[in-house]
């Protein structure tokens, strides 16, 4: 999110999770919006509140729905109809788990205001990435005793891999679940899709929005993340946001 400004901004988070972008624009001055399509994600929304002790007694504006679904995307319109969209749209690591990554892609950026900012985060294309589908889609379908041998025996290879591409501890974070729960999550997380960075900067120039900013995945299929400026309507990025050159 560096050099996008967010104090007064409208944000609107897709796939919130467990909030913690969602209140850290909060934190930061926005008006935020979240929806997620999991209502468990709301109770741990306010779960979280609390850690961010400057917002104590924030009421929350929260759409439960899938950002696939009109009539969500609809009332999300409603919300900064007076201003033509919101200032940021901003979605890391969900469009790419709704089912239809190109539909979702289009309804985020559908509801950015001419001038305003989409902020994305969307899988990374690789060579590997078909057998992890595969992997996911076995994951998803199989009973418990399966999911846990997938998870066992992938655990040790996933570690290896990320210490050797990152050469980093994979046990040591900053942020997030445990090393453990980025297994599981990542082993069943589906539905599953990806792009390299040109296509998504394709998807998005073609539809009148400008990459300002695109940051490669750390790990070869981990999340690429992308700042886009929709042009207004004369075609030109009314505020381009301070960034650092595209790499
Ligand atoms: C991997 S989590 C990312 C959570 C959060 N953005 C983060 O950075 O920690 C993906 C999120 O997308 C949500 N999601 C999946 N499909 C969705 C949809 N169709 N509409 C809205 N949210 C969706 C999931 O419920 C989940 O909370």
């Amino acid at each position: 999110m560096e050099g996008v400004k967010l104090r007064g901004q409208s944000f609107l988070d897709i796939g919130f999770g467990q909030g913690f972008s969602l209140l850290s624009a909060a934190s930061m001055g926005a008006r935020v919006v979240g929806c997620d399509i999991n209502p468990k994600c709301g109770t741990v929304l306010d779960r979280s509140l609390p850690l961010f002790p400057d917002l104590v007694g924030l009421k929350l504006d929260v759409e439960i729905g899938s950002i696939l679904d009109p009539e969500v995307v609809h009332r999300l319109r409603g919300r900064v109809a007076a201003e033509g969209g919101f200032d940021v749209v901003h979605s890391w690591g969900a469009l790419h788990h709704t089912g239809d990554l190109r539909r979702a892609n289009d309804r985020a950026a559908s509801l950015v205001r001419p001038g305003g900012a989409l902020v994305i985060a969307i899988y990374n294309r690789h060579w590997s990435s078909p057998a992890w589908l595969l992997i996911k889609w076995l994951y998803c379908k199989s009973p418990r005793w399966v999911q846990r041998a997938l998870v066992s025996l992938l655990y040790p290879v996933i570690w290896l891999a990320k210490l050797i591409v990152t050469r980093e501890n994979p046990g040591k974070k900053e942020r997030g679940m445990n090393f453990f729960y980025d297994v599981v999550d990542w082993v069943g997380g589906y539905p599953y899709e990806y792009m390299s960075v040109p296509e998504v900067g394709a998807l998005r120039e073609l539809h009148g929005f400008r990459l300002l900013r695109a940051i490669s995945a750390k790990v070869p299929t981990g999340c690429n993340e992308f700042v886009f400026s929709k042009t207004d309507n004369k075609g030109k990025v009314a505020s381009p946001p301070r960034t650092t050159p595209i790499r």
